[in-house]
């Protein structure tokens, strides 16, 4: 098989806002509770952090941190998790049928993610609570007043503020199972009371409206329009959130997850353009892709958990090749968008759907998808290229022209990079890549990582990481391996 890569310099998607390559910490399972947060453990830092886990996400680059939730946020009283910590409120956590604690709250998170190089996006609730609570946090976490909240976080030992410039007005509240679900009306109506609040309090701040929790919501499409019909000119960013999963174990098809991300991407841009010729705005609406990953291999096990338990181990996905090609793919997607797709978030980070796994009193483990989140993080800033693609396709299900070749390149700042992403989809075909770099002049192959060679169900464990990607010689002419993903790194 061959497949021609066409780039040209004066063909760019836009420039890639950093931000694509946040992630998220829940208050789920193990993500807080012995995932990042272990005081006993031989790698804790004075606060209780796990330095090995710290270590871990450093290499990732990540340059945003969704908290506290996800469905948690939508029953929690952030309050709980302030002050002094033997008098934090042990409580029924209702999202998740588990015990919270409160032994880490905004307090340390915010601590946590200094040290970690990150910043954080805070979410509130919009479940049981509303826009008192959440303009009261803000104060909490941003204002240098001498006023209640700000002087509350001084006496709990905060003297400057936490400057938390992205926040999330709640959390899938389309969804039934969301604490405090709404229907589109009371929805939009109560985001747009929240943003002007806490506009109000903080002018800085920027603000993700809920969008839908996937594409196959029944009310997809009119929980956009009626939400950014109330709320246009109070937010900046409308969320999507869509997981994946080979059910079926079709792995064509799963391998085409990415084609159902692109169609939801675009679908949702059109609402926003649509409402914003309605309104006759200047202003643009911008996409935060806030939860994407593969998850479906915990569902089984997650149904037997014991309810009320403390940090139990709940959506402890185990990934294999074929998750790691879809997440490079998926990442390939969010890249190809990024000219409306500003902020991203890998769901989730450590112990749940991660790329990053823990053991209790034990070691830090690397799951397949780290690979190729790693490498796009790093190396995938800049300007993203019009990168065409000429490839075969195939067909698959409802999944139609699924090219065996998914690509997107990117330009570094400073343009001595450019940087080729490509995922070959084929089950036993090697692609012969020609690429084509008209008006980039003078830039040659330096460097090519790989993974490839391995079974597609094959997955990492505590004590055996042997599935990653690994660095190859620069050939004549690239070939990518059936199922593989790849980065081809060329300068000048
Ligand atoms: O990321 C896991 C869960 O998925 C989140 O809590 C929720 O927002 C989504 O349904």
């Amino acid at each position: 098989m061959k497949a021609k890569i066409s780039l040209s310099k004066d063909k760019v998607i836009s420039k890639v806002d950093d931000r694509l390559y946040g992630s998220f910490i829940e208050h789920l399972g193990r993500a807080v509770y012995t995932g990042i947060y272990e005081p006993g453990h031989a790698s804790a830092d004075d606060m209780g952090f796990r330095k090995d886990v710290l270590d871990a996400i450093k290499e990732l680059h990540v340059p945003i941190v969704r908290y506290p939730g996800g469905n948690f946020v939508s029953g929690y009283n952030w309050e709980d998790g302030t002050g002094p910590k033997d008098k934090r409120p042990k409580k029924l956590e209702l999202a998740w049928s588990s015990i919270e604690t409160n032994e880490v709250g905004i307090d340390e998170f915010q601590e946590w993610a200094k040290r970690c190089g990150t910043e954080v996006m805070m979410a509130v609730n919009l479940g049981t609570r509303g826009p008192e609570e959440a303009r009261n946090l803000v104060e909490y976490c941003n204002l240098d007043t001498d006023t209640y909240y700000a002087n509350l976080r001084r006496q709990n030992g905060f003297e400057k503020p936490f400057g938390i410039k992205l926040w999330c007005l709640g959390n899938e509240m389309d969804g039934p199972w969301q604490i405090g679900a709404k229907k589109p009306m009371e929805y939009a109506r109560v985001a747009t009371e929240t943003a002007k609040m806490m506009k109000w309090v903080d002018p800085s701040i920027e603000l993700v409206a809920c969008g839908s929790s996937g594409p196959f919501m029944e009310s997809f499409g009119e929980w956009e329009r009626c939400v950014l019909r109330e709320a246009y000119e109070h937010v900046d960013y409308v969320s999507l959130h869509n997981y994946f999963g080979n059910q079926k174990d079709n792995t064509p098809y799963f391998l085409a997850s990415s084609l159902v991300m692109d169609k939801f991407i675009k679908e949702v841009v059109a609402i926003c353009d649509e409402i914003k010729e309605e309104k006759k705005s200047d202003k643009t609406i911008n996409l935060s892709f806030d939860e994407w990953n593969v998850w479906f291999h915990s569902n089984e096990q997650d149904k037997k958990q014991e309810r009320w338990q403390i940090a139990p181990p709940l959506l402890e996905d185990i990934y294999n090749v074929e998750d790691a090609l879809v997440v490079g793919t998926l990442l390939i997607t969010l890249l190809k968008n990024c000219d409306r797709v500003k902020i991203g978030c890998l769901a989730q980070l450590v112990n749940v759907i991660a790329p990053i796994m823990t053991e209790k009193d034990g070691c830090v483990w690397l799951q397949t998808i780290f690979y190729p989140f790693l490498h796009t993080s790093v190396n995938g800033r800049g300007t993203a290229l019009v990168t065409d693609v000429d490839c075969d396709k195939y067909d698959c299900e409802d999944l139609k022209s699924i090219p065996y070749v998914d690509s997107v390149a990117v330009l570094s700042e400073d343009e001595s990079t450019i940087t080729i992403f490509a995922v070959n989809r084929s089950m036993d075909s090697k692609s012969e890549l020609d690429i084509d770099l008209s008006g980039f002049d003078g830039y040659k192959a330096c460097k090519w990582v790989a993974l490839e060679g391995y079974d597609v169900k094959e997955t990492n464990s505590a004590t055996d990481s042997h599935v990653k990607t690994v660095e190859k010689a620069i050939p004549e002419t690239f070939a990518l391996e059936p199922l593989s993903w790849n980065m081809i790194q060329l300068k000048r």
